[in-house]
C-alpha cells in the first residue's frame, strides 16, 4: 500500500481526501493507494507521522505550510523562494523534500483565463499565504502587481485607493482573500465593480462556491472570470506527478 495524506489543523472540509479517493477508484488504484486526513494540534506531531511505514507523500495545509520547513531534508527552488510547502515527497532514500504545487495551480489558471492576452499590471486582493504563490507566478511572467490590503502596513495600497485610474491600469485582479467563501457566499471583495470592463480579467482563488459573488459582479460589467477550482485540481495533479516521479 502506498500511503498519502493531508496534514493540517482542521480538515473537516478538506477537498483532497475526496479528490484522491475518486481518482484512485477511477484509475484502478484503490487497492494499492490510500489518502487520509491527519489533524495535528501542533507541528511537532509531524516527526512521528513521517515515520509511518509506506508513507509516499503528503500535502500540507493551514497553519503548517511554513512551519513544516525545518522538519524537511530539502526544498524545491519554488518552495524555497515562496517560503511555503504544500506538498512533501518521501524519497526512497528516506529524505523528505518539500514542494509548492500552488504555483502550478496558478500557472494553469492564468493560462486558462488569459490565453494569449498580455496584461502588464495586476491587483492582488489580500496579503496572506495564497498571495505568495500568485506573486511568484506573476513575477515569473513579468506582470507587475500591487497588493491591496485592508491595512496600509500589509500591502502596497488599500481598498480606498481603487480609483478609476488604478482600475483602468490593472486589467487582472486576483482575489487572494477568503471573502466570498462558503458560508459567506453573499460577500465579495470591496472593489468598485462598476469600473470594470470587457478588458478586465478576474481570478478568484476561492473554489467553494465555484461561482462566487466576485465573479458574478465582474461578469455583470463584462469581465472574464475564473474560479479557484481549476487551481485546486491542478495543484493536486501536480502533487500526484511529484509523488510518482
Ligand atoms: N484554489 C486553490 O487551490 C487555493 C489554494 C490556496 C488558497 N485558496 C483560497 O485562497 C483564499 C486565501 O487563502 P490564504 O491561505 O491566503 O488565507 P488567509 O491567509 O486567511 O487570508 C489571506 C488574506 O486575505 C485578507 N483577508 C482576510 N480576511 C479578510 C476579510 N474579511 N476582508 C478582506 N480581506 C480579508 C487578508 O489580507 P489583508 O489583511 O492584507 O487585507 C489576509 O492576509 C482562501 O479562500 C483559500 O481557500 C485557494
Amino acid at each position: 500500500m502506498r500511503r498519502f495524506g493531508l496534514i493540517g489543523e482542521t480538515l473537516k472540509h478538506s477537498f483532497s481526501a475526496k479528490y484522491f479517493a475518486e481518482k484512485f477508484q477511477r484509475e484502478g488504484l484503490a487497492k494499492e493507494c490510500c489518502y487520509e486526513l491527519y489533524e495535528f494540534a501542533d507541528i511537532e506531531c509531524v516527526r512521528v507521522f513521517m515515520q509511518m511505514p509506506e508513507l509516499a507523500g503528503f500535502n500540507v495545509t493551514i497553519p503548517y505550510k511554513q512551519q513544516i520547513i525545518p522538519f524537511l531534508d530539502g526544498l524545491s527552488d519554488e518552495a524555497k523562494n515562496i517560503g511555503a510547502v504544500n506538498c512533501v515527497k518521501c524519497e526512497a532514500d528516506g529524505r523528505r523534500v518539500g514542494y509548492n504545487t500552488d504555483v502550478d495551480g496558478v500557472r494553469v489558471s492564468l493560462d486558462k483565463l488569459l490565453g494569449a492576452e498580455r496584461v502588464e499590471h495586476a491587483l492582488l486582493l489580500g496579503s496572506g499565504g495564497a498571495a505568495q504563490a500568485v506573486k511568484y507566478v506573476l513575477s515569473e511572467r513579468g506582470i507587475d502587481y500591487s497588493v491591496v490590503s485592508r491595512s496600509r502596513d500589509n500591502g502596497d495600497i488599500t481598498y480606498d485607493d481603487l480609483d478609476a485610474e488604478v482600475m483602468r491600469r490593472n486589467r487582472l485582479i486576483v482575489n487572494c482573500s477568503p471573502v466570498g467563501m462558503y458560508p459567506d457566499v453573499d460577500k465579495a471583495p470591496l472593489i468598485p465593480y462598476a469600473m470594470l470592463s470587457t478588458s478586465h480579467y478576474l481570478f478568484d482563488l476561492v473554489y467553494n462556491p465555484t461561482q462566487t459573488r466576485f465573479m458574478t459582479l465582474g461578469a455583470e460589467y463584462g469581465a472574464s472570470t475564473l474560479s479557484g477550482i481549476d487551481m485546486l485540481h491542478a495543484q493536486a495533479e501536480s502533487a500526484w506527478e511529484i509523488w510518482n516521479r
